[in-house]
């Protein structure tokens, strides 16, 4: 299995390159074994055996690999929310923000970065969805919607904390909701 990328690399702070489709089968093997590795975070005992830390996205920098990959995998209200996908573009986003209000965390970033991190509340993005295997048009609001844009923030170099507030970390936004 992989290692993950930690923020201290320079590769993690790059643009990454578009993918050819029809996807390869290493490109593919690839985003299946990120799948599994979510997968895997979020449970309990696999988890705390191979000391990784439990995760709910993860895209192809964090894993030394430059391209427009991610993956989401998690669990809510009983239903299970997966993305598995290549070249996503944000097409339109919401005037009202949202954020967490635990903060975000990051697999790349071991060290706790504390704020609020702003982010459109509802976005359209367009991409290539592996498990449909077709070009798709995905509307997410809310929590899934900070996962998806902290996923696409990665293939351009960003990490969360970069949108925290440096001299008022927990600064309230107006127009803004918690989450
Ligand atoms: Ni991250």
């Amino acid at each position: 299995m992989f290692k993950i990328v930690k923020d201290n690399v320079k590769s993690l702070r790059e643009k990454s390159a578009p993918v050819d489709l029809p996807l390869s089968k290493e490109d593919k093997d690839l985003l299946m074994e990120m799948l599994d590795y979510l997968k895997l975070s979020q449970d309990d005992e696999y988890a705390k055996k191979h000391n990784i830390r439990s995760g709910v996205g993860l895209a192809a920098p964090q894993v030394g690999v430059n391209k427009k990959m991610l993956v989401i995998y998690y669990e809510f209200d009983k239903k299970i929310i997966q993305h598995v996908l290549v070249n996503p573009k944000i097409i339109a986003s919401s005037i009202k923000m949202c954020y967490l209000n635990s903060g975000e965390g990051c697999l790349s970033v071991d060290k706790d970065h504390e704020g609020y991190v702003y982010r459109p509340n509802k976005v359209t993005i367009k991409a290539y969805d592996v498990l449909k295997e077709k070009e798709v048009t995905i509307v997410a609001r809310g929590y899934e919607s900070i996962v998806l844009q902290h996923e696409i923030d990665h293939l351009n170099g960003i990490l969360y904390y970069d949108h925290i507030d440096k001299v008022n970390p927990y600064k309230k936004l107006e127009n803004s909701i918690e989450i």
